[in-house]
């Protein structure tokens, strides 16, 4: 095996590990057998210069698609190899587990979904899953733009403030609007109302939910980047402020989670649609962090019949406790927030930089919607849109690393021995990026994926050079909610208002934690669109006006 020494330079951006890799020493082995595996050994002092995401790039280009990466007494297997991320996640995915994912995450989302393994996780899925199908999707369509639209004031007034500057002799200065701060407040009130019938409103103001949510989410990627799994020394909340605070934001977001359980599930009893439990649930009372919440601040809640998640994990005859339904609400809560508000905020700052690009895609809004808020049947006709997220998608990977751990011995194409114990990083970065699958991989081409009227690329479709949701059976399950989504949201706004970068921020830059992060805000200058000789939208064949009006 080769041995060299990585240098922690190059790429852009501050920021921390996008893994906590220290967290990692002390674990399981996985130093054994080397075969032809090449060796990198990087000095831990180099850990935390660059994401961890451009690092492994920099150890691809050098070692190739499957390498072993040192770091002091422990070593991961990097995997940037089709082949070789396809047995993981597909062939032998009963061997893998996710790893360290469960520790870092368990404070917060319990035993859910993503990071759970084995019976447990069989189990989530099962119930998961089908709540976020197709239909439960079109159903939401309209909401995702109701929910855009509700956020217009806020470009507005930025666009009327640009208006006025610009004829103001006096030569006064237009504010931007940090855009990637918009899709993150846009997504949290998409999801918050999708999954359990919350409306956070982030968009028009704040409340301290909004902020133990965010706090929480922050929290998360603190852990994410930690040197070493601090929190769990005893009695480290109380030397910690920090800690103590994410404990009291949990508990805020708890006992709101809780509330909304215990309102649905009598709403649902009310009609019949669920057995009465034999006793009421107060699930939270039974954990540390919930057990001193306060209140919920925000306003009482109003009964709703929307259709959410949470209807139906409750109406699925599964017998779930309110804990177990807590973790998965909090599991589908951060696995699909920052992840789509950091695909719109790359698919935005893509745009911007390619006019060609936006002007297809403006084109097509035109012509499929005009001044329409889109329908579920709108979808499948904002194809170039539904490609530029995926091209997104492709440049931004979010996450940018997935992470095992091998719980058997096994061997990956090309002879590399993998021994039980070992952690290994999937750089889905490095399969997006690498010259040698994608012809120019750094060019912004949403026609890369082939005519549009073919199907949507997959994981499958690409032999896993493309795999933005994972693949195999831990694929994401919001993977359509995440893509209609972000064509809904990028539709309603770049119909309405022009985006110029505002230069006086500098460069965008790389941060990175759970996702990959603007390093200083996306920020816009906002104008409102100059719809002269625009023509009007297609005619509509009726199923499909009817449908739209639905929406
Ligand atoms: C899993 C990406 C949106 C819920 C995953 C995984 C990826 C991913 C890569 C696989 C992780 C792994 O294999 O270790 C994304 C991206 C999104 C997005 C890029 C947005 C553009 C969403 C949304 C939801 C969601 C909107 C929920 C409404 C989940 C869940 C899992 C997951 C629950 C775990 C599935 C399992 O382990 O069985 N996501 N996701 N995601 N995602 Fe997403």
């Amino acid at each position: 095996p080769s041995s060299s020494s990585a240098g922690g330079g190059g790429g852009g951006g501050a920021g921390g590990p996008l893994l906590s890799l220290s967290a990692l020493f002390g674990r399981g082995g996985g130093q054994q057998q080397q075969g032809p595996t090449p060796e990198v050994r990087v000095p831990l002092n180099n850990v935390g210069k660059v994401p961890i995401f451009q690092l492994l790039y920099e150890l691809y280009s050098s070692h190739g698609g499957v390498f072993r990466m040192r770091l002091g007494p422990k070593s991961f297997l990097v995997l940037s190899d089709p082949g070789a991320v396809r047995q993981v996640l597909v062939g032998a995915v009963d061997k893998y587990s996710k790893g360290i994912l469960a520790e870092i995450l368990e404070f917060v989302m319990g035993n859910g979904l993503l990071a759970a393994d084995g019976e447990h996780w069989i189990a989530r899925r099962r119930v998961v899953a089908p709540a976020l199908q197709r239909k439960f999707v079109s159903s939401q369509v309209a909401l995702f733009g109701a929910a855009t639209a509700h956020g217009l004031p806020q470009l507005e007034a930025a666009a009327a403030a640009a208006a006025a500057a610009a004829g103001d002799s006096r030569g006064g200065g237009a504010a931007s609007v940090d855009m990637e701060s918009f899709f993150s407040r846009l997504s949290l009130d998409i999801i918050g109302k999708s999954v359990f019938d919350y409306d956070f409103d982030s968009l028009r103001h704040d409340d301290p939910v909004i902020q133990a949510v965010y706090s929480v989410l922050r929290e998360s990627t603190v852990r994410s980047t930690a040197p070493f799994p601090y929190w769990k020394l005893p009695g480290i909340s109380l030397l910690v402020p920090r800690l103590r605070e994410s404990d009291a934001a949990l508990a805020i977001v708890n006992d709101t989670l809780d509330r909304l359980i215990a309102r649905c599930k009598s709403m649902l009893e009310a009609e019949g649609s669920i057995p009465m439990p034999a006793s009421p649930s107060s699930p939270s009372s039974s954990t540390a962090t919930s057990s001193s919440a306060p209140s919920s601040p925000s306003a009482p809640l109003e009964e709703s019949s929307a259709p959410t998640v949470l209807h139906f994990l409750l109406g699925s005859g599964e017998a779930l406790n309110s804990r177990q339904l807590r973790d998965d609400l909090m599991t589908l809560l951060i696995a699909g927030h920052e992840t789509t508000a950091a695909a719109l905020t790359w698919a935005l700052h893509l745009l911007v930089a390619h006019p060609e690009v936006m002007k297809r895609v403006r084109d097509e809004v035109d012509w499929v919607l005009g001044d329409r808020l889109p329908g579920s049947d709108d979808l499948p006709l904002l194809r170039y849109t539904t490609r530029v997220v995926n091209e997104a998608l492709r440049l931004y990977p979010q996450p940018p690393v997935l992470i095992r751990r091998a719980m058997q011995d096994d061997v990956l194409p090309g002879g590399h021995v993998v021994a039980a114990g070992t952690d290994l990083f999937i750089s889905v970065w490095n399969l997006h990026h690498s010259p040698q699958l994608w012809e120019r991989p750094e060019a912004f081409d949403p026609d890369r994926f082939g005519p549009l009227d073919s199907p949507p690329p997959t994981e499958f479709s690409t032999d896993f050079r493309f795999l933005p949701f994972g693949g195999g059976r831990r694929k994401c399950v919001g993977d359509m909610f995440a893509i209609a989504e972000c064509v809904v949201a990028l539709a309603v706004v770049l119909r309405r208002y022009d985006f110029a970068p505002d230069t006086s921020f500098g460069p965008v830059g790389f941060k990175s934690g759970a996702t990959i992060n603007t390093s200083n805000g996306l920020h816009m200058l906002i104008s409102r669109r100059d719809l002269t000789g625009v023509p009007p939208p297609a005619p509509r064949a009726p199923a499909a006006a009817a449908g739209a009006a639905a929406g």
